[in-house]
């Protein structure tokens, strides 16, 4: 069956169509049925059902005689390692963390924190929660304590599992007293924590808080699978918002199972025992889905990449690691190929690895460009296919289905919805827009299987923050248009997030940081377009009257500031002081007209502007820091 048949099979009968899904899944007890809407608009998939997410991406492999498989290759150029785990070593270690966890009083439901650097024990920490129902909730290495102690608070975690320390290059990160400041920071203290001392640096325990991952270990009986039912949380994951406050995302664990093992083939054409890569870290969606379970339920061997694009040691890297590991398909940010070209545009770095094996390159997490596509497809001669999708939906909405039909590929569109949504571009009353038109891209409800049915601990945010503006339709918050073959083509957010490196920020977030200094009056941050990164943050400072210190100095302040309080991953490093912001009359700062005027778009002020000189004085004035880049 091609693509428009199967789709067509979803869209004739969704329930059928995800119950057949459901089959490759190993229940405990099997849903009766897909669909819950007694709760509509919020939904549920396989409620009634009983499963175990462990089971199914590392048990049912073993049990199956596939135990010898490699189930994680760990490369890592930052400590020259290299290290195979089979499915039978996984189990071992995963039963054995699992039953350390139970025997210090983890529950099923019970959270978890997972604060941990590219290391296949993050993978293992994952799995060990999954096993005894705990819900894991892993937190991004490169935020900084205040984040973590944000998030500490919101998921309130009977535990923490930690790395004593990340690795970057140049410098060795030590988290652990990151992790300490957190809990130092949140109001909720966590009973105890695990710690995995890397030898780069060893973190100091606090006694009878902290227990060392080995040690806890000795002596504990391994831990069974424990059945959760369909709609437990498998896992909560924070993600950018347009405030400051991350909304955790909530991943329902029977869908999770059913739709991340249909992507594997359909969509990343990976049949069970192969190779599949994704370069990105544990702490992202892509992370969660790609590096940690889909590959795993699906019993391929994944990737755990502990390194850059470039640097580590140098732009060979991505190709080196497909050779040496006969990767078959590949999966990263369009920023990490333009990372690779800016250093080596002819390939030079090549130039040895045999790429033979490798099917095809995927990309996603930010738009990709089409020079970067161009120039992948040109150098390495296999298809490149961007596809398009969120935290909230944990898997592709669109994409190219090549595991089903490789349709032709339209430089800069996504190709097409998966099953499952239907996307459809509205206008500001919700009304489909003509093919061509732009709009803002909303999925009708249900969404399908896997994708968030609330955020944790804050439904009414749910319903406010996707569901109200379309009734009826899933808001994902970026606009776009779909034309006439049915591609969509995504153009830009409609909220304050912006995306930095493949990396989601909320520029509301940075803005709260800025104005917590004691001398800016007002501010704005927008997201200025990069080379490398895609966007930067720029922020923009008034500062209180009477202030009359050296803007530099003020500047280096807030800079430090957002580093301190939101961490290096934010890469805020542009801020300029100004006199004035431009508004609406109503005081609404015109943040798309700073932005356009950053990167020197052309633009039409808007007619509620209170007083369009302030253009001209902020055209000045980005000038003096190099903006508009051309
Ligand atoms: N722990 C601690 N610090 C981290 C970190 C981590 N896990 N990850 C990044 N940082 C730090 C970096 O060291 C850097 O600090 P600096 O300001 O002192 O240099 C800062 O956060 C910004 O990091 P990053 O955005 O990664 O920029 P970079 O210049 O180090 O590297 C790229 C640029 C393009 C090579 C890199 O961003 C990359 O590989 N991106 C891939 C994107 C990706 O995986 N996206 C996930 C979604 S698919
Ligand atoms: P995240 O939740 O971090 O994965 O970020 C999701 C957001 O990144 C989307 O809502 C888009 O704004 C953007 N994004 C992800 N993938 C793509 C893509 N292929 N093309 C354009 N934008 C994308």
């Amino acid at each position: 069956m091609g693509y428009a048949e199967v789709y067509r099979e979803w869209q004739n009968d969704p329930e059928a169509f995800w119950m057949a899904q459901a089959d490759a899944i190993d229940w405990d007890r099997a849903p009766s049925k897909a669909l819950f809407d007694d709760n509509a608009p919020l939904y549920e998939w396989f409620k009634d059902a009983q499963v175990n997410t462990c089971w199914n991406a590392v048990d049912r492999h073993v049990e199956a005689g596939r135990g010898a498989q490699t189930a994680i290759i760990y490369d890592s150029p930052v400590t020259d390692t290299m290290r195979h785990i089979s499915y039978a070593e996984l189990q071992g270690e995963v039963a054995s963390l699992a039953g350390a966890l139970a025997g210090k009083g983890i529950v099923s439901g019970d959270r978890v924190i997972i604060y941990m650097p590219m290391v296949p024990e993050a993978l293992v920490a994952m799995l060990a929660c999954a096993r005894i129902g705990a819900v894991h909730s892993v937190v991004f290495g490169g935020f900084a304590a205040n984040e973590l102690a944000v998030r500490i608070d919101d998921a309130t975690p009977k535990a923490v599992i930690a790395g004593s320390c990340g690795i970057e290059p140049g410098r060795v990160v030590e988290y652990k007293p990151l992790l300490d400041g957190a809990i130092e920071l949140a109001s909720h203290k966590p009973d105890f924590c695990v710690v995995l001392q890397r030898e780069e640096a060893r973190a100091s325990m606090v006694e009878g808080r902290d227990f060392d991952w080995h040690e806890m270990q000795q002596g504990v009986a391994p831990a069974p699978c424990v059945p959760v039912s369909g709609d437990h949380p498998a896992y909560i994951l924070y993600t950018s918002g347009t405030t400051g406050a991350p909304k955790g995302v909530v991943r329902p664990t029977a869908g999770h199972l059913v739709a991340l093992n249909w992507t594997m083939k359909n969509i990343y054409n990976v049949d069970p025992g192969e190779v599949f890569w994704a370069a990105s870290d544990v702490g992202w969606v892509v992370g969660h889905s790609y590096i940690c379970y889909a590959p795993l339920i699906a019993g391929n061997t994944t990737v755990v990449f502990e390194g850059k694009p470039v640097g580590t040691p140098d732009a060979s890297t991505f190709w080196r690691v497909i050779s040496d590991h006969k990767v078959k398909s590949f999966f990263t940010a369009p920023t990490a190929f333009r990372a690779v070209k800016r250093v080596d545009p002819k390939g030079a770095f090549m130039k040895g690895h045999d790429l033979s094996e490798l099917r095809a390159i995927y990309l996603a997490g930010e738009r990709a460009d089409p020079d970067t596509i161009e120039w992948i497809e040109q150098l390495t001669g296999k298809p490149v296919y961007d596809h398009w999708w969120q935290t909230e939906t944990g898997y592709t909405i669109a994409g190219n289905p090549a595991g089903l039909e490789a349709l032709p590929v339209k430089i800069g569109s996504p190709t097409v919805a998966m099953p499952g949504y239907d996307v459809q571009i509205l206008d500001e009353g919700g009304h489909e827009m003509p093919a061509g038109a732009l709009g803002a891209i909303a999925v009708k409800l249900p969404l399908p299987p896997g994708t968030l049915p609330t955020l944790w601990n804050a439904e009414d945010r749910f319903r406010k923050s996707y569901l109200t503006a379309f009734p009826g339709y899933y808001e994902t918050g970026d606009a776009g248009m779909k034309d006439e073959d049915g591609y969509l083509w995504i153009m830009a957010r409609t909220d304050d997030v912006i995306n930095v490196a493949g990396h989601r920020l909320s520029t509301g977030g940075m803005e709260e940081v800025l104005a917590g200094h004691k001398d800016v009056a007002e501010c704005a941050v927008i997201g200025v377009a990069d080379e490398l990164k895609g966007q930067l943050p720029l922020g923009l400072l008034c500062l209180t009257d009477g202030v009359n210190r050296p803007h530099d100095e003020v500047v280096a302040e807030v800079v430090a500031r957002v580093r301190d309080k939101i961490g290096p991953v934010a890469a805020f490093k542009l801020a300029l002081v100004v006199d004035r912001l431009p508004k609406t009359r109503s005081g609404k700062i015109l943040r798309g007209t700073i932005a356009a005027i950053a990167d020197g778009r052309e633009f039409k002020p808007p007619a509620t502007i209170d007083d369009p000189a302030i253009l001209d004085e902020l055209t000045e004035a980005l000038k003096t820091i190099g903006y508009p880049k051309t």
